[in-house]
C-alpha cells in the first residue's frame, strides 16, 4: 500500500514526458521484419513493452537495449524462427493481438500466453477477422488466451472491422503484410493510426482514402531499417494536463508530446470543458509533437458520444475525473470497450468516484457524472485493481484530497510509466 501525496500548493514546473507506448511496440515490430538495423530512440521501457521486446527476443531476433536507445537487427518476417515455448504476452493486450496479426504469415505455429488479466480478454475480435485471411487461430472455447497461431500461407482480404480498435485494425495490417496482391481494410470509426504511419516509414504502400476509414495495403513490400525517434505519450502526459488543470495555483509545461489527432481527445474533451492549455507544436508532420502548457481553470460539464471515443479511450477514467470537479454534469455515452480493458474501467472508475463522496450514475456504455467543488471523501484506500491507468488516476485525486489517501496493488503502474510517482514528485516540489 502506497501514500499518496496531496499537492496543496498547485503542481509547477517542465516535464518531458516518456516515449508513446503504442508508438514503441510498434517500432520493435516493424523493425524486426524489416532488412537491416532499426534505431529506436526515446523507447518506453515499460513492462507491457518490454513484453514485445522479449517475444522478439524469443523468435531470434536480435535485440539490444541500452535504457531508452534500442538497436534490432531486422530479420524479415521469413527469418523469425520458431519458439521452443509459448510466448509470454504479459499484460500486453498490444503485444497479443499485433503478434496475432504478425505471425500468421510464418512457416511455424506459435502459443501465446498472458497473466491473469490478459487471460480476460477477447482475441476473437482479431482471431474472427483473421481468418478471412486464411489464418488459423485457436483460442479457449471463450475466445481468450492462451491461442495458437498456425502461421501458413495468408492471402489478400478485403475486411470490414465490427469494432472500433486499432489493436485488431493493426493486427489486419501486419497479416496482409505476408498477402501477396492488395488487401483492403474499413475501420468503423478512425482509431490511433501509427501502424500505418510506421509502416510508410519503413517503405511500404498504405494508402487511407478521404473516407478517413479505408485502407489500403500492398502486401510483400520490401521494408527497410530505419531510425525512429518516440515522442512522448498523450496518454501519459494527460495525467499532469488534467492535475493540473483542477488542482488550483497549477501552471506546467510538459514537453515532446505526440499531438497525433487520432490521440489528441482529451485536449479537445479538456478546452471544450474549459480548460487553459496551449500547444506549441514543434513537428508537424509523421507522428506530429510539441509542447503543452496547463494552467489551473474552473471546469463544466460536457457530453460525449461514440464519435469522440476513440481518440480518448485510454484516458477516459481521466475525463471521469476532471468531470468529478466540473460545474455541472458529464455524460459519457457510446464507451462500452471500456468494459474490456485491463479492468472494466466502468466499473473501477465509478467505484472511485464513489470512494470521493461523488454522485455518478453508471451505464452499460458509459457513466454520468454530477461535478462538485469538494469531495467528501468515503473511503481513503484506492486500489489499482492491477490497472495502470487506474492507479495513477488515483494518483491524481489524491492531490485534490484533503485528506490522507492511499493506493493498493501500485505495482502495476510501471506496466506503462515506471518513473510515474518520480515525475508526479518532480512536479510537486515546489507544493
Ligand atoms: C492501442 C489501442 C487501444 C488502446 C491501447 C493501445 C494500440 O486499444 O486502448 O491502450 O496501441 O493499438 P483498442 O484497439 O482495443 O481500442
Amino acid at each position: 500500500m502506497q501514500a499518496l501525496t496531496y499537492a496543496s500548493q498547485g503542481i509547477q514546473g517542465t516535464l518531458t514526458i516518456p516515449g508513446d507506448k503504442s508508438i514503441s511496440h510498434r517500432a520493435l515490430m516493424i523493425g524486426a521484419l524489416a532488412e537491416g538495423q532499426t534505431e529506436i530512440e526515446n523507447f518506453l521501457a515499460g513492462q507491457d513493452c518490454l513484453s514485445t521486446l522479449r517475444a522478439f527476443q524469443d523468435l531470434g531476433v536480435e535485440i539490444e537495449r541500452q535504457e531508452n536507445r534500442v538497436k534490432i537487427q531486422g530479420c524479415g518476417l521469413q527469418g523469425l524462427k520458431a519458439p521452443d515455448h509459448p510466448l509470454d504476452m504479459g499484460n500486453s493486450g498490444t503485444t497479443t493481438r499485433l503478434m496475432m496479426g504478425l505471425l500468421s504469415g510464418t512457416n511455424f505455429a506459435t502459443t501465446l500466453s498472458g497473466d491473469e488479466f490478459l487471460q480476460k480478454r477477447p482475441m476473437r475480435r482479431v482471431s474472427q477477422p483473421l481468418a478471412e485471411f486464411g489464418v488459423k487461430i485457436e483460442t479457449t472455447p471463450t475466445g481468450t488466451l492462451p491461442l495458437t497461431v498456425y502461421g501458413g500461407p495468408v492471402k489478400a482480404a478485403k475486411v470490414e472491422l465490427t469494432v472500433a480498435s486499432a489493436q485488431v485494425k493493426s493486427a489486419l495490417l501486419l497479416a496482409a503484410l505476408s498477402a501477396p496482391g492488395t488487401s483492403v481494410i474499413k475501420e468503423l470509426l478512425p482509431t490511433r493510426n501509427h501502424t500505418e504511419i510506421m509502416l510508410r516509414q519503413f517503405g511500404a504502400q498504405l494508402e487511407t482514402a478521404a473516407d478517413g476509414l479505408t485502407i489500403t495495403v500492398k502486401g510483400q513490400p520490401q521494408l527497410k531499417g530505419q531510425k525512429v525517434i518516440v515522442p512522448g505519450d498523450m496518454s501519459s502526459a494527460a495525467f499532469f494536463m488534467v492535475a493540473a488543470t483542477i488542482i488550483p495555483h497549477s501552471e506546467i509545461t510538459l514537453t515532446n508530446v505526440n499531438l497525433n489527432p487520432t490521440r489528441t481527445g482529451i485536449l479537445s474533451i479538456l478546452l471544450q470543458m474549459g480548460a487553459d492549455i496551449t500547444v506549441h507544436e514543434t513537428i508537424q508532420e509523421g507522428e506530429r509533437r510539441g509542447d503543452l502548457t496547463v494552467r489551473s481553470a474552473k471546469l463544466h460539464g460536457i457530453e460525449i458520444g461514440a464519435p469522440a471515443i476513440p481518440a480518448v479511450i485510454d484516458e477516459l477514467p481521466l475525463v471521469a475525473l476532471a468531470a468529478a470537479c466540473a460545474q455541472g454534469v458529464t455524460e459519457i455515452r457510446g464507451a462500452q470497450e471500456l468494459r474490456v480493458k485491463e479492468t472494466d474501467r466502468i466499473t473501477t472508475m465509478v467505484t472511485l468516484l464513489r470512494q470521493l463522496g461523488v454522485t455518478v450514475q453508471e451505464h452499460p456504455d458509459g457513466m454520468t457524472i454530477t461535478g462538485r467543488d469538494a469531495w467528501q471523501v468515503v473511503d481513503p484506500n484506492f486500489d489499482s485493481f492491477g490497472d495502470h491507468r487506474l492507479g495513477m488516476v488515483a494518483a491524481i485525486a489524491a492531490l485534490k484530497s484533503s485528506i490522507p489517501m492511499n493506493l493498493k496493488n501500485e505495482d502495476a503502474i510501471a506496466i506503462s510509466y515506471p518513473t510515474f510517482f518520480q515525475d508526479l514528485d518532480h512536479l510537486c516540489q515546489k507544493g
